[in-house]
């Protein structure tokens, strides 16, 4: 797949924003909770705080601190609990002290005094090697009013334990999201992209030749529908203008050719006059020459844009390959002797296609003619015709100067000459080729060219056979 394609920029800059937005909630989520598990535990040794400086603590005095030991005990069991509670005199003096834990999480002995001052609701998170201890700390009074200060705490590790949970199916669960959405973006991408993949396809596939064909117009209401209405009216409005030029060349072509002929035939009956002087002959010959190739031109325009308005399915009929190639060859063989040129016409059983019999005939006098034109005297032609997997296939092959590779592309385009000079002397216009294509196209046939320059060229024309060529018209 493209790399550059729409889809895939659009599908990984989606994954991209995916991932980045579920990485910040997940650790947005492990901020919250982590603040929020902490808060609720601290909470929770507070309350207890205040319920032995209120219970035990206010109703005893310095004599009684031995008494608080034992109820705290009794009453809390911290080690059994896991728990820390340490219960000190404001001036630093030690009173109870719980030991450690039976899980032996946090070491109590360790466990930094308090040092300031005003100590009430203060809560601070001692880290051990572990794992942290979370205190909440609550100043009391006893009746004595001995001031005391009371710490209550309690192992983070649940806690962490909680948020490594959490973190572990986060990390699990994000990749599995993002691949869900990321799949289901890429499905809805295609979808989405989908007109514009059969848009491209049905433009690729409209030339000149079926410009009457449209895109498919998706009724999405969408910005794609838009887009293709506009390329469908651009596409009516091209096919307008080139309807325009070839309906101009049709009829300039047709409107030249009676004057034309009028010209010619005035020309011919002046250089008959034998009182002519010498120099006035000649001149007249020339231009005669001229009218002459201008109305060959004429005829290859006219004859080009009949073909492009489809006519060449006019006189659509069946017919022997085979002979028709014979008899050309056979017309043109006095063209060949006149430059010594040969023509052998291989002699082969009948091969039957359906077409326009005349059109064709032109195809086989045009690429004939070109043979000989290019083919200096002593030269060969070879014509041939056989069938081939459902083909016919005419071929007509000379040794004479051949094409240069870079020219052969161009071969069969209007008004295409390999050496202009060179193919003027010889009288050319440039369009026969382009017609034998014209013909061809219209009989679903495929006409190539191989040549090598000096050696001589091959013209191939590879024709489906009648019983084909049926279901091809169809
Ligand atoms: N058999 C061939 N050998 C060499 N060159 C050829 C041959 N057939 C065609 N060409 C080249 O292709 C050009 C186009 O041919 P075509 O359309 O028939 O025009 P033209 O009127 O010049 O014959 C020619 O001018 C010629 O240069
Ligand atoms: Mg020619």
């Amino acid at each position: 797949m493209n790399p550059r394609s729409l889809r895939l920029r659009l599908v990984a800059w989606y994954a991209g924003v995916l991932t980045i937005v579920f990485v910040l909630l997940g650790v947005l989520t492990l901020f919250f909770l982590q603040h929020y598990l902490e808060a609720n535990l601290l909470d929770t040794q507070a309350q207890r705080a205040r319920q032995i400086a209120a219970t035990l603590l206010a109703h005893a005095g310095a004599n009684d601190e031995p008494a608080v030991r034992t109820q705290v005990e009794n009453l809390y069991s911290p080690e059994a609990n896991d728990r820390f509670i340490r219960i000190t005199r404001a001036d630093g003096q030690l009173v109870y002290a719980s030991g450690a834990p039976k899980d032996a999480r946090f070491d109590p002995a360790r466990v930094p005094p308090l040092h300031s001052g005003d100590i009430d609701g203060k809560s601070r998170k001692v880290r051990g090697p572990d794992g942290s201890l979370l205190i909440a700390a609550l100043a009391a009074t006893g009746t004595d009013g001995t001031r005391y200060r009371v710490e209550v705490g309690a192992a983070g590790a649940p806690i962490e334990a909680t948020l490594i949970h959490v973190l572990i199916m986060l990390a699990i669960g994000l990749p599995i999201a993002v691949c869900v959405a990321v799949a289901g973006g890429f499905v809805l991408v295609r979808r989405a992209l989908d007109p514009v993949e059969r848009m491209a396809r049905k433009a690729e596939e409209i030339t000149q030749h079926n410009l009457s064909e449209r895109l498919p117009v998706v009724r999405s209401g969408d910005e794609l529908e838009r887009l293709s209405v506009s390329l469908n009216h651009m596409i009516s409005r091209l096919e307008e203008a080139i309807h325009g030029s070839k309906q101009f060349v049709a009829d300039a072509s047709h409107e030249l050719r009676t004057p034309l002929t009028v010209m010619r035939g005035e020309l011919e009956s002046l250089a008959q006059d034998g009182q002519l002087r010498g120099e006035t002959r000649e001149a007249l010959g020339s231009v005669l020459e001229e009218v002459e190739r201008l109305a060959e031109i004429v005829e290859g325009l006219f004859a080009l844009s009949r073909l492009d308005a489809g006519e060449a399915h006019s006189e659509w009929v069946r017919f022997d390959l085979t002979e028709l190639a014979a008899t050309t060859a056979e017309q043109m063989s006095l063209l060949a002797e006149d430059k010594r040129v040969s023509v052998a016409c291989e002699s082969s059983p009948a091969v039957i296609v359906a077409g326009d019999r005349a059109r064709l005939k032109q195809v086989v006098v045009n690429l004939l003619d070109n043979a000989i034109k290019y083919t200096p005297s002593g030269g060969r032609v070879a014509l041939s015709v056989r069938r081939d997997n459902g083909h016919a296939v005419l071929e007509i092959a000379d040794n004479g100067v051949g094409i240069p590779a870079d020219a052969l592309p161009h071969v069969f385009k209007r008004f295409f000459r390999v050496d202009d000079s060179r193919s003027r002397e010889q009288g050319g216009a440039g369009l026969g080729l382009s017609i034998v294509k014209s013909i061809c196209t219209a009989h679903s046939a495929v006409v190539e060219v191989t040549s090598a320059p000096g050696k001589g060229s091959t013209f191939r024309i590879k024709q489906p056979l009648a019983e084909d060529a049926a279901a091809h018209s169809r």
